[in-house]
């Protein structure tokens, strides 16, 4: 087989690939480990989205495989130093849904602000208690954006048009970058973005740095009228250091779209009011789905004709069967 789709994936580009290709899908393989080892074993491609563990076994077993492409942004389900290893292409894409998860960001802030879900229970259920659901403008209000990436920087200049002050923390973005300069954003210390935001919005993948970074310590600092909107990946937050800091009113309220484990188990996360969950569906819009699809069928069958791929973590094309495979 020459490419293997392991999770839900589709669209007229995949269509377009198994014409050239002979291409298995099983949106439910991600889920079979053994028969996953086994579909994977002969592939010279696999296409995954988050929920594929791509472990350093599931690679060394994979003789002939030359690329795994990872339809979505994040890769932390993907181990890239065993593929470089390996002389494994690893690519994602990178640009396809920003727009989407920026846009879901800011629905979810909006919800929080103005208790959308709640008002809408309640009045679904007869109800009219205007009075009960007085929210708060994001006017004048900062928003402080955790990861100042491609995602970052869109909510920045949505937030700027709603009037906000925008704060921002990100290790690796320079004063001057254009981001940065163009969108009027102050970058802080992490301490001092939690400290001073109205809304937190968190935007970082999920690596050793960032792992459990918002735990109680550090969910204390927030203001006790703060928000916080995770819809980048739900190990940076400690859920139930969470759950203690909505207990005890240090904060005003969350919204999660993404779960330190998916799907999550029950959680007093589902029976508070002032929380809003979704199902990791920030990036699921229709012209995200298109984008995101079209760029990874491009880097697979870019690959499978020698071809150097676009949008790569460590490499452009395979450096299988070379001596001296280097990073
Ligand atoms: C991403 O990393 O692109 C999004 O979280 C969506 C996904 O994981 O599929």
């Amino acid at each position: 087989m020459d490419v293997i789709i392991t999770e839900n994936i589709e669209g007229v580009s995949i269509d377009a690939l198994s014409e050239k290709f002979k291409v298995y899908r099983d949106e439910k393989l991600w889920d079979k480990r053994l028969e996953l080892f086994e579909t994977v074993s002969t592939a010279r491609a696999v296409i995954v989205r988050n929920q594929t563990k791509v472990d350093r076994s599931l690679l060394e077993n994979a003789k002939s495989l030359q690329i795994v492409a990872r339809a979505g942004a994040g890769y932390d389900n993907i181990d890239v130093a065993a593929a470089s290893k390996l002389g494994i292409v690893v690519s994602y894409t990178p640009e396809g849904n920003s727009i989407s998860t920026a846009e879901h960001a800011f629905a979810l802030m909006l919800a929080l602000s103005r208790k959308l879900v709640v008002a809408h229970r309640d009045t679904a259920l007869g109800g009219w208690s205007r009075y009960s659901f007085v929210g708060t403008e994001l006017f004048g209000k900062t928003l402080g954006i955790l990861g100042f990436g491609k995602v970052g920087a869109r909510i920045a200049i949505r937030a700027r048009a709603f009037g906000m002050r925008v704060v921002a923390y990100d290790k690796y973005i320079l004063p001057n970058q254009f981001t940065v300069t163009e969108t009027g954003v102050e970058l802080k210390p992490l301490e001092e973005v939690l400290k001073e935001s109205d809304i937190v919005s968190a935007h970082l993948p999920l690596n050793q740095d960032t792992i459990g970074l918002l735990n109680y310590d550090k969910l204390k600092l927030m203001k006790k009228s703060a928000f916080l909107v995770n819809t980048s990946r739900g190990g940076i937050v400690v859920e139930k250091d969470l759950i203690q800091a909505l207990e005890e009113k240090l904060i005003a309220g969350a919204a999660l779209d993404v779960r330190e484990k998916e799907p999550p188990e029950e959680s007093k996360l589902n029976h508070m009011d002032n929380v809003i969950l979704t199902p990791h569906v920030a990036a699921f819009t229709w012209e995200a789905q298109k984008r995101v699809v079209d760029t990874v069928v491009e880097d697979v069958t870019r690959v499978l004709h020698g071809v150097p791929a676009l949008n790569y973590v460590n490499f452009s094309l395979p450096k299988k069967g070379l001596k001296n495979v280097t990073d």
